[in-house]
């Protein structure tokens, strides 16, 4: 299926590793035209001569924290400069917020809030008018499904994520009339460094004498019984960003395996 999006312009905040880097060797693979960013700027710069080397296609990289509101203007506007717009943006940039209510603190929370919620509102504000003025655009938050369904341990991360869902289909409503889509897409758990960093904290959390005991005990919760891969994120993401999504907006996609139970 031709996708219908060669040539155009694709941000992938944190697009240096897991999903947002899957996200964008699928763009160059279709022909977009990328610019990825994080914080570390030897990752991002590998990530950036590995995907242009397998890919043979146009990739720009900026290093940004999506904490800071000065790094994500510099990131929109070089990625303006470099391929004259931006019709497709991709929030990724981001962690797990995880831990119960009695060690959450108001830094952590604060952090969650300001790289999830502000980062991906900063970014969109930034790159709106250009979608509204061409009366095309495409953005993607990608949330998480513990704002859908409160869980103890993901406590900071759920409200953030509930936050989330309510600015994308908000988004949606406002942006619909310039035919600007905002979708939201719903991890479970997706094999990334971000799974790994959290291992410990989860099997301490499910009494799992081991990484690998958490692992199969976290993957049983979905219906699938494994992890995804990040290639499999990837694909819906960039499916949602196609000329074939055009009538798909508002809507918050779970790629978890099957592990939210409720009809919706
Ligand atoms: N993996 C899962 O199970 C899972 C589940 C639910 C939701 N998600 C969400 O999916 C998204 C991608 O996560 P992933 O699993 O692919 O994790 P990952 O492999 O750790 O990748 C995260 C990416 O975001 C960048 N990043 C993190 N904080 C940033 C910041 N403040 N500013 C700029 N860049 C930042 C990282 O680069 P630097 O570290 O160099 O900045 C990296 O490129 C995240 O928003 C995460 O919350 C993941």
């Amino acid at each position: 299926m031709d996708l219908g999006i060669r040539g155009r312009s694709a941000i992938v905040t944190g697009g240096s590793s897991g999903i947002g880097r899957e996200t964008a060797r699928q763009f160059l693979e279709e022909g977009v035209r990328v610019t990825i960013s994080g914080r570390n700027a030897e990752t991002l710069e590998r990530t950036r001569m590995e995907l242009a080397k397998a890919t043979s296609a146009d990739i720009h990289a900026v290093v940004g924290d999506m904490m800071k509101e000065e790094d994500i203007v510099r990131l929109v506007e070089s990625a303006k400069q470099r391929f004259g717009g931006v019709d497709i943006l991709v929030n990724n940039a981001g962690q797990m917020y995880s831990g119960r209510f009695a060690v959450m603190t108001d830094a952590g929370l604060k952090e969650q809030l300001e790289t999830k919620l502000f980062g991906f509102l900063r970014a969109i504000r930034l790159v709106y008018p250009g979608m509204k003025a061409q009366r095309w655009g495409r953005i993607v938050n990608m949330i998480g499904g513990a704002g859908k369904e409160p869980d103890p341990y993901m406590f900071g991360s759920g409200i953030t994520n509930s936050g989330l869902l309510n600015l994308t289909k908000s988004l949606s409503a406002e942006f619909g009339e310039d035919n600007v889509l905002v979708n939201a897409v719903c991890p479970g758990w997706v094999d990334t460094n971000l799974w790994r960093r959290n291992a410990q904290g989860l099997a301490a959390e499910l009494g799992a004498q081991s990484e690998e005991e958490a692992r199969r005990r976290a993957a049983r919760k979905n219906s699938l019984n494994r992890f995804g891969r990040p290639e499999e994120l990837a694909y819906a993401i960039v499916f949602l960003c196609s000329e074939r999504a055009s009538y798909i907006t508002g809507v918050s996609l779970n790629l978890d395996g099957g592990r939210l139970k409720s009809l919706w």
